[in-house]
């Protein structure tokens, strides 16, 4: 029941209580209000408050975090609304022109700012329009509604508090710290080496991911020792926190790190091995130890490093001793870095299980098995990717009994090969023959591409179909095979 009228005033309600109650800080405000509010991220400089913060309340930059950090950017009162900032945060196209008939809205020719006459009227107008949803999404509106006489459902503040995400999940955040920690230019050339994403860009969550059992309880096991790292760290248990994610191509590693980082609000830094090994094979060591320096800098964080295969690989051949030299500095870097005391989360991926060897086994605490999906699981993951699809006769179970042998990833891009194969025939309703073509389609094709593998791994793979046996634990050498 949202109309433009009711979004504006929320957002003016929300900017005037903000603006009075200084007990409310940036986690008070949505997401999207405080976008739109938040300084300092730009510029750099100690004084960059650039707009009408007469004020200068640095009281309410954000409270650092992790090792009592301060952090230079914040959300300065009083927070003004313009048609500009009210769009943005809103999606209302023309704002003023949505509240303009209102008895208490203004609008300052001059400034162009848009606020509140009388805000009495405007929380009765608004009360008598809203709905719980609505103030539970918005904990500055559920702190100053809650127990309010007028109010026919509860609120409760703690909760919406507790549900609204974390500034620190903001990309703004993230841009804050980076520039407060790689300001030269010698530490900005840390930053090419990885990609940092905010957990609001990681556009996965868990739940879009169906997990083995196995899988599943390794994720809580780790969601638990991060709430209650200071208790592991009272206790002297710092050997947690770096796991090693195995499986072959398409089977959920990398969306399964960040739907972490989404879900856990943690910033996730990702590397590549093969991309930090420099053509000028002396940097590499160097690279790896900036790679662990950034993670460092931006805990807590997810650092997931990705092909770690590349390690096995490089130690084994005698090619290159300043490969070698980098690969023990990346041994070194991951003896060096620890969940309880750095906050620091590493992942590291691999298809190539048989490649590493002990040294690189040895430093992770947890192995957790990515198998190829077994018929029930792809039948699963068949009813995520189609949840928002319409499919006549649908039936997930005789899909899965046609795909043995396939991946996620796999039945991803069947999904899409039967959503355009109808496009074209101008259908946005799929049907269960389309999918069961699309998956033949695929299986030619797939066939195609074996003809052009040399590599041993891939055949064994496939020839080997169904691993989901393996899912119960253990790590699957099943490609274990000598070339
Ligand atoms: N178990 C699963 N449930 C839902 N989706 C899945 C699952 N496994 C894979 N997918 C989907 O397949 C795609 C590829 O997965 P992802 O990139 O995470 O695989 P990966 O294991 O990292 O592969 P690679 O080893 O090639 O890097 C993603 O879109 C992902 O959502
Ligand atoms: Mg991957």
């Amino acid at each position: 029941m949202s109309t433009p009228a009711l979004e504006v005033v929320e957002f003016l309600l929300t900017a005037s209580i903000y603006s009075n109650d200084r007990s409310l800080d940036e986690n008070d405000l949505p997401p999207a209000i405080r976008r739109v509010f938040w300084t300092g991220a730009a510029g750099g400089t100690n004084d960059d408050t650039d707009d009408a913060s007469e004020t200068g309340d640095a009281a309410s930059t954000g409270a650092g975090f992790g090792r009592g950090r301060r952090h230079r950017g914040g959300i300065s009162r009083p927070l003004s609304a313009t048609n500009t900032t009210i769009r943005e945060a809103t999606g209302v196209d023309r704002p003023w022109n949505a509240v303009s008939d209102l008895m208490f809205t203004e609008r300052d020719d001059f400034s162009g700012s848009i606020s509140l006459t009388e805000r009495d009227l405007a929380e009765r107008w608004y009360l008598e329009r809203t709905d719980a949803d609505r103030i539970q999404a918005n904990p500055t509106l559920a702190k100053h509604f809650e127990g309010h006489e007028d109010l026919a459902f509860d609120v409760d503040y703690e909760a919406a508090r507790e549900q609204n995400r974390p500034i620190q999940a903001d990309r703004v955040w993230i841009d804050g710290l980076l520039q407060e920690y790689f300001e030269d230019e010698e530490d900005e050339e840390m930053l090419d080496l990885v990609e940092v994403r905010a957990p609001e860009e990681v556009d996965i969550t868990l739940d879009d991911l169906v997990l083995t059992p196995n899988q599943e309880s390794e994720i809580e096991k780790i969601a638990k020792a991060i709430e209650h790292r200071d208790y592991l760290a009272q206790i002297g248990l710092r050997e947690i926190g770096k796991l090693l994610f195995v499986g072959p191509p398409g089977t959920g590693k990398t969306s399964t790190a960040r739907a972490l980082a989404h879900d856990m609000d943690l910033p996730f830094v990702e590397v590549k091995l093969s991309m930090i090994t420099s053509q000028y094979l002396g940097e590499t060591a160097k690279n790896v130890d900036k790679t662990f320096e950034v993670a460092k800098r931006l805990s807590p964080c997810i650092l997931f490093i990705d092909e770690f295969d590349f390690v096995a690989k490089t130690r084994r051949s005698d090619e290159h001793a300043a490969l070698k030299r980098a690969v023990n500095t990346l041994l070194k870097s991951i003896d060096n870095v620890s969940l309880i005391q750095d906050d620091v989360l590493l992942i590291g991926a691999t298809n190539h299980p048989d490649q590493l060897d002990a040294a690189a086994w040895r430093r992770f605490d947890e192995i957790v098995n990515f198998p190829k999906p077994d018929t029930g699981m792809r039948s699963d993951i068949l009813r995520v990717i189609t949840h928002a699809m319409d499919i006549d006769e649908f039936d997930p179970d005789a899909v899965a009994d046609a795909t043995e042998g396939m991946t996620g990833s796999d039945l991803r891009m069947v999904m899409r090969e039967a959503v355009l194969e109808a496009l074209t025939e101008n259908r946005t309703t799929l049907t269960q023959k389309d999918l069961l073509e699309a998956v033949q389609d695929f299986e030619e094709r797939d066939n195609l591409k074996n003809m052009d593998m040399i590599d041993g791994d891939h055949e064994a793979l496939v020839a080997g179909g169904d691993l989901g046996a393996a899912s119960d634990g253990g790590h699957s050498h099943d490609h274990n095979h000598d070339h």
